[in-house]
């Protein structure tokens, strides 16, 4: 990583730049309230009504901060403000949630990456490089689509037919994103140089047990997890729940569950690290006829892409079995496939001696939830940074971090956008 500006470090110790702990805590509080459920938790889905609500107050503070917001042609809200040096440092996340999901999963690592800017803004403090604040667009994948298409526009064309695909909803990805101020006849106007990137730096919650379970403040990601979803589709017979006797049935419902229990084993051969289907839709689905079609979504993780091919092996040959034994047709499509990314080395190195410097203890980690850093990381150096999920929960209306630890993970982002706009650890000054 070559420094900044290539100009020698002034021999004073850089000045620190602190966070405003009630600000970025207000603004997260602002931010759940859009998409608030009952129970606590948020749905806020890509490119709806609430997703613009609040990519609107976003930009608004993203202006406060002194960045330039505006929504790139993919739909993403990214916050610019130019440096002395050509390239820029860039740290974002996503504010789209899941359906019934957390208040922080993405949400976080916006307001944070903004909070940067603020910081840097009131310490009278400038960067070298420049600096972007970025919002990507529908990490999650809405009502059925592809995830992180805002994110993976930046680095390359969007799948075939993705953008005139038709969502759960019956509407494409095409009017989604006029809804959200973008446009997909222009979408390859969205497109990043790389080269004029630096790194991508991303603080996200955990999301899992780890943090919380060591007694760690701070994670330092080494890895984020491949990803392939896909499809099952089990066309049995449709008949009378009354007369048909069991041994003459073609239940789509039953094979299916079936293959639901094959896919929940997929992780005992050591293939993949976890294996979900969270997603069935069942025809006619009423209580007295037999089911005739079931839908299935499903996805395989792994740190090794390899683990993913050996499952998706091992998924072929299952539901070929059940279908055959249960006389019904069972048939797969494979979906989207995020690669597994490792982290930047020298990036790595930084979070680490940032992570040192906190004084707070840290631990090293894989993640096993997918990231925009990770298409980020395709074209450019990338690093993560986790503050620790309550009980490890996530995508449930309980996820929650202490207050003290989100303000310490952004002091930590902080941290790291300077390390690394410097090429040099911080001191290591114990808080
Ligand atoms: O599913 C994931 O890992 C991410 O939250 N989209
Ligand atoms: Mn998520
Ligand atoms: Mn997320």
């Amino acid at each position: 990583m070559t420094s900044a500006s290539g100009t020698a470090r002034s021999a004073t110790a850089p000045q620190a730049v602190r966070v405003d702990g009630p600000r970025l805590l207000e603004r997260l509080a602002r931010l759940r309230a859009i998409g608030a459920t009952a129970d606590g938790g948020v749905t806020r889905e890509a490119f709806g009504p609430l997703d613009v609500e609040a990519r609107t107050l976003v930009a608004t503070w993203m202006a406060a901060a002194g960045l330039e917001p505006r929504v790139d042609a993919a739909g993403n809200l990214v916050g610019r403000r130019s440096g002395v040096h050509a390239r820029q440092l860039a740290s974002g996340s996503h504010l789209d949630t899941v359906v019934e999901g957390g208040w922080l999963d993405g949400a976080y690592g916006v307001v944070a990456a903004v909070e940067v800017a603020a910081a840097l803004a009131d310490a009278g403090v400038a960067l070298d490089h420049g600096y972007a604040a970025v919002a990507f667009a529908n990490e999650e994948g809405a009502r059925g689509t592809q995830g992180m298409s805002g994110s993976r526009a930046l680095v390359g064309p969007l799948e075939e037919g993705e953008l005139g695909a038709l969502d759960d909803d019956g509407r494409s990805l095409r009017d989604r994103l006029a809804d959200a101020g973008g446009d997909g006849d222009r979408i390859v106007e969205a497109r990043w140089d790389a080269a004029t990137v630096a790194a991508f730096l991303e603080l996200h919650i955990e999301q899992g047990p780890v943090l919380a379970s060591q007694g760690s403040r701070l994670g330092v990601v080494t890895a984020i997890t491949g990803r392939q979803a896909f499809d099952v589709e089990v066309r049995g017979r449709p008949n009378h729940a009354g007369t048909t006797p069991m041994e003459l049935r073609h239940d789509a419902l039953a094979a299916a569950a079936e293959v639901v229990l094959a896919i929940e084993a997929l992780p005992s051969d050591g293939a993949v690290r976890v294996a979900t289907c969270g997603f069935v839709d069942v025809r006619p689905n009423v209580r007295n006829v037999i089911p005739g079609l079931v839908a299935l979504s499903a996805e395989l993780r792994a740190e090794d892409a390899r683990g993913l091919d050996a499952a998706m092996a091992t998924v072929d040959c299952r539901v070929a079995e059940i279908g055959a034994r249960r006389g019904v047709a069972v048939s797969v499509r494979w979906g989207q496939r995020v690669a597994p990314t490792a982290t930047d080395p020298r990036l790595l190195q930084l979070a680490r001696a940032v992570a040192s410097a906190s004084g707070g203890p840290w631990t090293e980690l894989p993640s096993g939830a997918g990231h925009d850093a990770q298409i980020l990381g395709q074209v450019v150096p990338i690093a993560m940074l986790f503050v620790p999920s309550r009980g490890g929960v996530s995508h449930a209306p309980d996820e929650d971090t202490d207050p003290a630890e989100l303000v310490a993970g952004a002091q930590a982002l902080v941290d790291l956008v300077l390390a690394v706009d410097r090429d040099e650890p911080p001191a290591e000054a114990a808080r």
